[in-house]
């Protein structure tokens, strides 16, 4: 009886987390929210800096593109930009009238990651 409760236990704890680690690709390939999908690649890259762009973005940019870059607001949708990712770097360094130049409040790997996150954004 003890003995196979402690075995049952054991299988628990190998089972439960060897399925939860297998869903969690799959869960990203089905794609239910992009945002999330594109924020875990991005974060993930500069985890050393403990990036959380969906918080960056929010903080920055949400105030004219809305839906993190999903919907058309005051400014464009950003997901599906024709810009390069150098193109889009630079645009969020500098602006462009009526949207503001960044490059004064943000450090340079914030800027890379934004650029990072929104080139990953689906583009349909
Ligand atoms: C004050 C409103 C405002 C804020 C804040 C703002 N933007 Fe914009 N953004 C705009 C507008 C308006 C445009 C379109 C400007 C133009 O004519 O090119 C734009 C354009 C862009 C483009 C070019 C899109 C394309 O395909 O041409 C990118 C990329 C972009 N914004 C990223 C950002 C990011 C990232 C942030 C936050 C760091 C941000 N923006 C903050 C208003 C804003």
């Amino acid at each position: 009886m003890f003995r196979l409760a402690n075995v049952s236990r054991a299988i628990v704890s190998v089972v439960i987390p060897a399925s939860f680690i297998a869903a969690q690709p799959i869960l990203a390939a089905a794609g239910e929210d992009p945002t999330e999908v594109a924020a875990a690649i991005v974060d993930k890259q500069y985890s050393e800096q403990e990036m959380d762009v969906k918080r960056l973005f929010a903080s920055r940019c949400s105030w004219c593109h809305q839906g993190y870059g999903m919907k058309q607001a005051d400014g464009p949708r950003l997901a599906g930009t024709l810009l390069s990712r150098d193109e889009v770097m630079d645009r969020i360094a500098r602006g462009r009238s009526p949207m503001p130049g960044f490059r004064k409040q943000l450090k340079p790997f914030q800027i890379e990651a934004l650029a990072d996150y929104i080139k990953a954004l689906p583009t349909d």
